[in-house]
């Protein structure tokens, strides 16, 4: 199968990045996250989770920060919501799209969830339901597809049960979620095809955490059978704090130059995201994840030392 010749990706530091922070990071800084991601042309920016603030605190600041982001035309600004409360706090703060997440282990959807697969079911349905009636766009993410921190292998039949059940509740995108980085590249072909088979090709996304260095492989895996949707994190930030020890997801930036090298639109600058990625490493106290972010700007810098001894 030929490449696609154009590429969505939703932008998912400020949220899956940044939950697995220790440290409380301040709503200016989020907010001038949101800002830098956006001016680089992100066009679904998954800005921030309505969840139980006890369970995550880093998200507990989840209102003020979609009060101060920016709303340029056309973008969508996306929000997690694993239940009716999370949702009415998306609609009182304006998503344009909220994000239900199910996982395809019991055990790891009673870790992350506090409910087992189909209570999980039960308490999305009326979120999808009022995301529909509200005009909202519905995506879910199914974590664990490609193994489970507290499961092992997690067959890809229990993936397509769930990927069913998402279908079946109107979603209009579905995300496959590596969440602990352990796929490689034929298992990922494997699993998207069998999803395909249930789910339109078009509506499926690829979420790849990047733990054992394999997420660039398996989005390009996924680009082969036709996936044209992926999640991304700037600097490679994030993880997931029910999954110890997993990294963040695929750097946004290393997508964005394996894309734009294979010349696929995304309609995002990677300039201008090298610069978000080395400006919010540069708060957190760390060296970006991102590969690619860290060369083009070691790149730049040197282009303007040059520029500045001449
Ligand atoms: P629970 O304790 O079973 O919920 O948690 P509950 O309904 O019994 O409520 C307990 C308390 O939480 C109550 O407060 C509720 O009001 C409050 P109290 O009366 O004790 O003061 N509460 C809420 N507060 C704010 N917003 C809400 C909300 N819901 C209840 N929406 C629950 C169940 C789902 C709420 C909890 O387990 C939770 O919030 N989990 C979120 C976990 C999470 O955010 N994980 C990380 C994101 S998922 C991820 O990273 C994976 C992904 O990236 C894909 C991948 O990589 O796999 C998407
Ligand atoms: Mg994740």
């Amino acid at each position: 199968m030929s490449l696609p010749k154009r590429v969505f990706l939703t932008e998912v530091g400020p949220r899956d990045g940044l939950q697995n922070e220790q440290q409380p990071v301040p709503v200016d800084i989020k907010v001038g996250l949101c800002e830098r991601l956006l001016a680089a042309g992100v066009g679904n920016l998954e800005a921030t989770s309505f969840v139980s603030p006890k369970w995550v605190p880093q998200m507990a600041d989840a209102a003020q920060v979609m009060a101060r982001i920016p709303r340029p035309a056309g973008v969508t600004i996306s929000v997690l919501t694993p239940n009716i409360k999370g949702f009415e706090g998306a609609l009182a703060a304006k998503a344009d799209e909220v994000v239900i997440f199910g996982a395809a282990s019991e055990a790891f959807s009673h870790r992350n969830i506090n409910c087992s697969i189909e209570e999980s079911i039960n308490r999305f349905t009326p979120v999808a339901n009022a995301a529909k009636a509200n005009g909202l766009r519905l995506r879910a993410a199914v974590s664990v597809a490609f193994g489970c921190p507290y499961q092992g292998e997690v067959p890809v039949s229990s993936v397509v049960d769930v990927v069913k059940r998402f279908r079946d509740m109107g979603c209009d995108e579905i995300g496959i979620a590596d969440t602990i980085g352990v796929a490689n590249a034929e298992q990922v072909k494997r699993v998207l095809e069998a999803a395909a088979r249930e789910y339109p090709l078009d509506q499926i996304s690829g979420h790849f955490h990047d733990t054992y260095g394999q997420a660039i492989a398996n989005v390009y895996a996924s680009l082969q059978v036709g996936v044209s949707r992926f999640d991304a994190s700037i600097a490679g930030l994030g993880g997931c704090p029910y999954a110890k020890g997993a990294t963040g997801n695929v750097a946004t930036e290393d997508v964005l130059y394996l894309l734009d090298a294979l010349g696929i639109e995304t309609g995002i600058s990677l300039e201008q995201m090298v610069d978000a990625g080395q400006w919010i490493s540069a708060f957190l106290g760390r060296k970006s994840m991102s590969r690619a972010g860290n060369a083009l700007h070691a790149k730049k810098l040197s282009r303007e030392e040059k520029a500045q001894a001449a």
